[in-house]
């Protein structure tokens, strides 16, 4: 690993990785190809750490001409996927550019990769093409159903899921049929700084601190498997680091509390760290609200193999976690207002939320 691309890295968990990264490794120099869609920020990217061993690269994944000169140009020989569209109730309300971002864009990715590497020159043995994926391509689980495992067979929900799956099944055919050395992981919900808010947690956390309601879909009891970022960038430096080629590795948190009590955890942890000027609880803040379309009940992923054949382990429990969360957001209110300002966040908070507002 000498000259790394990471995709989407002006995003949340991008971003995380970007700085792990660069601390992880001392040889390495990063180049973050980013399209700064509403999700990517360069605010993300503020204060990091050894700056003159990365480059950002304003660029679309979709772009063939150009991704295959900046394989060329910058001798790229690891690649770590993460643009994407990756809200599931944007996918709901305009599918199309999830198509073309996350099956389209990955594919374009693939072809750039498969020619520089494979056609062009024949750098097999050193190279690695790693895509992020996630655990909602297994569905939904019923009541006492098992936690997903590796081999577990994709049952996506979603339009965003669905994409996901494709792409995840576009790569494992690049390597099957092309020989293109690639790894999967997939992973659970990530929280922590740098998250968009339109995901659960940070929504929750600002839309309390300024006194907005606190929507919770349908009855509040569906479960998501949490996943401090920091415990999956680990994951993922030691898959790309130590992992197999052509290997695939499920990353979860064993964190699977409801909704609802994500909520009203976040709520009490303010009520000591930031209380509401009236005094009141900010729990009276939870409003209910029409659930989502096709909502996937429960989420539970088992990560024994990343476990077992990597030694991965997660540092932060759910708890420690939501506090240095909390913390995180109240620290950095030049964050907060600069994201704040994103080009479409209030008109589509206003075209979401809106619809939902009907109690249920
Ligand atoms: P994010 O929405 O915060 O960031 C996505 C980034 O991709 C943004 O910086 C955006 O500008 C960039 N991007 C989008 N389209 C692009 C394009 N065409 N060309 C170049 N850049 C483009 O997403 P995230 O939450 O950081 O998720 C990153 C990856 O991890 C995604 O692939 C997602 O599916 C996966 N994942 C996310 C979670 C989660 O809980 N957030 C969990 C499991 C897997
Ligand atoms: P989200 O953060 O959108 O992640 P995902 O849909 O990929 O799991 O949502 C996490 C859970 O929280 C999901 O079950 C939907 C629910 N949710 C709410 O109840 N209210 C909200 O405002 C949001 C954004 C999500």
């Amino acid at each position: 690993m000498k000259n790394v691309l990471i995709t989407g890295g002006a995003g949340f968990i991008g971003s995380n990785f970007i700085r792990y990264l660069l601390n992880a490794e001392k040889n390495i120099h990063v180049f973050n190809l980013d399209a700064l869609t509403y999700a990517g920020s360069l605010e993300n990217l503020k204060d990091l750490p050894f700056s003159e061993r990365y480059t950002f690269i304003n660029g679309n994944i979709l772009d063939q001409e150009f991704l295959n000169g900046l394989l060329r140009e910058h001798q790229i020989d690891t690649i770590v996927h993460f643009a994407a569209e990756s809200h599931v109730d944007r996918s709901i309300l305009g599918p199309g550019q999830f198509v073309q971002t996350n099956i389209v864009g990955t594919f374009t990715l693939l072809e750039a990769a498969r020619k520089y590497w494979l056609t062009e020159n024949d750098l097999q043995e050193q190279v690695r093409f790693h895509h992020i994926s996630t655990d909602e391509v297994f569905g939904s689980l019923k009541p006492g159903e098992p936690a997903w495992v590796e081999e577990t067979s994709y049952a996506p929900n979603s339009p965003y899921a669905a994409s996901k799956a494709s792409s995840d099944h576009l790569v494992r055919s690049y390597g099957h049929t092309y020989g293109l050395p690639y790894s999967v992981t997939n992973c659970s919900n990530n929280y922590g700084p740098y998250q968009f808010p339109e995901k659960l947690i940070p929504l929750i956390i600002l839309n309390a601190l300024e006194e907005k309601p606190l929507p919770v879909y349908g009855d509040g009891q569906q479960v998501r498997d949490w996943l401090h970022v920091e415990d999956h960038c680990s994951a993922i430096h030691l898959v790309i680091s130590k992992g197999a080629a052509g290997s695939t590795y499920n990353i979860g948190g064993d964190n699977q509390p409801a909704n609802l009590t994500i909520v009203e955890t976040i709520c009490d942890i303010l009520d000591e760290q930031k209380p509401r000027a009236n005094g009141t609880a900010h729990r009276d803040l939870i409003k209910f609200v029409q659930d989502r379309p096709g909502h996937d009940r429960r989420y539970d992923m088992d990560a024994g193999k990343i476990r077992r054949e990597l030694g991965w382990t997660p540092r932060r429990t759910l708890n420690e976690g939501l506090l240095d969360t909390v913390n995180w957001y109240l620290s950095h209110p030049e964050w907060v207002l600069a994201i704040r300002k994103q080009l479409d966040y209030q008109s589509w908070l206003a075209k979401n939320y809106d619809a939902r507002e009907k109690t249920s």
